[in-house]
């Protein structure tokens, strides 16, 4: 697997991940598994934030101590079901940005279709996190992605809960500088390019659509 490819292995994502696969999860449990989990990757995804010195006067004395520097961060979820993670940073980072991207898989060729496009301004000068539960067949998340490229966007990272072999393989070939976490690589994609085993539709399950 390639090296921008960050596997978080953490036994309270891996049970968590497997609460969501359950088809008897309902859509209360399953949106706020999906905001866990994106928090617990948040927490790990963002372990190389930009810190700076500031000077604060405790009760005791004055001291230099470190706080987030640059410009906030931006979340980027890929709708729909992108927005089901983006509590889980917030709560993490409460002065984030949000910016949206639209997409759309065709039902008979899988092909991603983008349908809007909404970014934070100064993207070039902000750490971007885009995220997505579900990284299928990985056409979504690369063309997501140069999109926010086209648009200046430079430092960014892509969060997926459950990724299939096929999908991390495209993306990290059409985007190596990006890296990639994940909480769960399945098996493979079925002939409807759905994760096997997945957890079925995650915009239907966040939703509670179909
Ligand atoms: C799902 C998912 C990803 C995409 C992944 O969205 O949330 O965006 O499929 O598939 P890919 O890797 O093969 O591109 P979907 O197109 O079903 O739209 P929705 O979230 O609006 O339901
Ligand atoms: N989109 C989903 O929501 N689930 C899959 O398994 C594949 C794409």
């Amino acid at each position: 697997m390639s090296d921008n490819v960050i596997i978080l292995d953490h036994p309270l994502l891996k049970h968590k991940v497997s609460r969501l696969r359950d088809k008897n999860t309902g859509t209360n449990e399953f949106r706020s598994l999906i905001e866990e989990i994106a928090m617990l990757m948040g927490y790990e995804a963002l372990r190389d934030l930009p810190i700076e010195d500031i000077e604060v006067q405790t009760p005791i004395e004055s001291c230099h101590t470190p706080v987030i520097s640059g410009k906030k961060l931006a979340i980027v979820p890929i709708l729909r079901a992108g927005l089901g993670m983006v509590g889980g940073i917030l709560a993490l980072v409460p002065s984030a940005k949000v910016g949206h991207i639209g997409m759309y898989r065709d039902e008979e060729t899988h092909e991603p279709h983008e349908y809007y496009c909404k970014l934070p301004d100064a993207i070039d000068e902000r750490t971007i996190v885009v995220v997505d539960p579900m990284l299928a067949t990985g056409g979504s998340a690369a063309d997501a992605v140069s999109l926010i490229k086209a648009k200046g966007g430079r430092h960014i990272k892509f969060m997926s809960i459950i990724a299939a072999p096929e999908g991390v393989k495209k993306f990290t070939e059409a985007h190596p500088d990006v890296d990639l976490y994940i909480a769960q690589v399945d098996r493979c994609l079925n002939e409807n390019a759905y994760i096997c085993p997945g957890l079925g539709d995650a915009g239907d399950r966040i939703f509670g659509t179909k």
